[in-house]
């Protein structure tokens, strides 16, 4: 009987990858995985499995989707050991949980795999903490992918200590002017980094009211909030030569 493993894949780093991940990594018989996972991730797949890049194109996301749901299906026919490899953690954004539902209302047996998701590690590893006592007592994932016309929606968030935004680089000045509308100061810090934990890492800090005319590209989180002033004090610490030997861990 196969089992399909949706499994975390992490922020990009391959040492920022859970044990499990690597160990069942290392069984596969067959891995379809998103355009977010990198290639030092893929080097950990068994040799010989198959490999299918099922990464989502702007405007064809439904019809990849079919696609996705009927491979699974397909391999999990011929295979044992099928993953389904998503960047970060698989149940934030990425349709993991719609997936893992399809499953199991046709009875395929399913694990999940958590994974580091970048909403908190990218802005980390980048020297911003999403908390800080005295700071930010409490902090918001939304997605920015869902501005279009409900600007209204985002009233709440405009009140959460940090804001951390993912998906939003392409409406980052709807997000901002909304926010702003919705009485965040203009001069509230913000910080775009840019493919997080990765050798391309780049940082863009600017604020609010800058935000739309910042020079960001895709993939990146958006954090919003006091927190971001503290990166001066903590990036040199971020850790960024704590890697492991992974082969001691498979
Ligand atoms: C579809 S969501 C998937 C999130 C993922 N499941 C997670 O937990 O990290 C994709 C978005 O995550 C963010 N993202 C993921 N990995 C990133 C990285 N290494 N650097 C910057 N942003 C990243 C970007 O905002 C990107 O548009």
């Amino acid at each position: 009987m196969s089992t399909i493993h949706i499994v975390g894949a992490g922020p990009g780093r391959a040492d920022l990858l859970t044990v499990r991940a690597a160990r069942i990594l290392a069984r596969a018989d067959a891995v379809l995985y998103d355009r977010l996972v990198s290639a030092e991730v893929l080097e950990l797949v068994r040799p010989g499995a198959e490999l299918h890049a099922v990464g989502k194109e702007e405007g064809r996301q439904e019809e990849i989707q079919r696609h996705i749901l009927e491979l699974l299906e397909d391999c999990a026919r011929r295979h044992e050991v099928v993953v389904r490899l998503k960047g970060g953690d698989p149940m934030v954004f990425g349709r993991g949980a719609e997936e893992w539902l399809h499953l199991a209302e046709r009875g395929y047996a399913v694990e999940v795999v958590p994974g580091i998701s970048s909403a908190v590690a990218v802005p980390e590893l980048a020297g911003i903490p999403v908390t800080f006592r005295g700071v930010a007592g409490g902090f918001a994932v939304v997605t920015g992918n869902r501005m279009a016309g409900c600007c209204q929606e985002w009233e709440a968030y405009a009140r959460v200590d940090t804001l951390v935004v993912l998906m939003g680089v392409g409406r980052r000045a709807e997000i901002a002017a909304c926010l702003m509308r919705h009485g965040r100061g203009g001069d509230t810090p913000v910080a775009f980094i840019e493919n997080g934990t990765t050798p391309e890492e780049r940082v863009v800090v600017t604020t609010l009211a800058g935000s739309g005319g910042a020079d960001v590209g895709t993939p990146a989180v958006m954090v919003i909030g006091e927190v971001v002033a503290l990166r001066g004090k903590l990036a040199d610490a971020a850790g960024r030569d704590a890697v492991v030997d992974l082969a001691s861990l498979v």
